[in-house]
């Protein structure tokens, strides 16, 4: 400030043109001290340049997209993550996310955290149950966690959350305890078993900004079933993934774009008999097998 007041008192004052005011917006944030600042926002000075010029930006649109922005900011709290799911709608989240954790092949592929998960999970025993009685299915996910060589990860801690029978989270109902979210960790041969309930596809949050938006395009707002997990290991990339229900609805049009195929992974329908906790079912159960392969660090 006290730089270009000194400026402006000794030379005349230039005026900044249509054709000049990019670099000159793109110089003054070049200033910033630190330099990855310096290079975030000259590049983004600079696309936010190039896309008004690209457009011919009218005045309207540019307070529409303001007064958009105002509502999201509005609409989100500690529970509600408006930014986030437009991030997420508009590829943004899974492209960051894809040059971020580019990992080996045989490795388990990273996708978004989304809005709904929660820190602070119960721990769980191996197979026991994070549904707590709700109503759905019976679902055993169990399987292996380990390293690119196939070597067995024990004590790997993994956070699971998903959805419950009607595609709605813990974090858009008003409740007071964990609800479908817990964490397990994997034994010493690596094994884990999470017993719940088949989580269903559903509609991301449409009553907010994100939501009015959508509703003017033809894009399919909903996400396939899936279940969530972060998984937490020293000396390994952490691995924040999905697993998708293979033949459910909306895997090819996942309004996220989260979907790979490593992750789709068969629901088995089982009669009464044994599970793989070690126990027994006297109803039908589904069975979902995944050996989550690491990324060593
Ligand atoms: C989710 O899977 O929880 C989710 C991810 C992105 C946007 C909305 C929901
Ligand atoms: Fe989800």
């Amino acid at each position: 400030m006290t730089q270009e007041t000194t400026t402006h008192q000794a030379t005349q004052p230039t005026t900044v043109t249509e054709d000049t005011i990019t670099d000159v917006a793109v110089a003054r944030w070049a200033t910033a001290h630190d330099p990855r600042t310096a290079e975030l926002m000259t590049a983004l000075v600079r696309h936010l340049h190039a896309f008004a010029r690209e457009t011919r930006l009218t005045e309207a649109e540019w307070m529409a997209a303001v007064q958009w922005l105002t509502a999201t900011g509005q609409i989100s709290d500690e529970k509600r993550e408006e930014f986030i799911l437009a991030s997420d709608v508009l590829g943004l989240s899974m492209l960051v996310v894809a040059q971020n954790h580019r990992f080996d092949p045989a490795a388990t592929p990273a996708t978004v955290l989304g809005p709904f998960h929660i820190d602070g999970s119960p721990e769980r025993e191996f197979g026991e149950d994070m549904s707590d009685g709700l109503p759905g299915e019976l679902l055993y996910v169990h399987g292996t966690v380990r390293s690119l060589d196939g070597t067995p990860v024990p004590g790997a801690m993994l956070d699971v959350w998903q959805s419950d029978a009607d595609g709605a989270y813990e974090a858009q109902l008003d409740v007071d305890e964990a609800r479908l979210r817990a964490k397990y960790t994997s034994r010493p041969d690596g094994t884990y078993c999470v017993r719940t309930i088949a989580p269903r596809g559903y509609a991301i949050p449409m009553d907010g900004p994100v939501g009015a938006l959508i509703s003017r395009t033809d894009i399919s707002y909903y996400r396939p079933a899936h279940i969530h997990f972060l998984i937490a290991v020293p000396g390994f990339e952490p691995l924040i993934t999905h697993l998708f229900r293979e033949h459910t609805e909306f895997l090819d049009s996942d309004v996220v774009f989260g979907v790979k195929r490593e992750l789709i992974v068969g629901f088995e329908q089982h009669g009464p008999g044994p599970t793989p906790d070690g126990g027994h079912s006297d109803g039908p159960w589904l069975e979902a097998r995944f050996d989550f392969v690491l990324q060593p660090a």
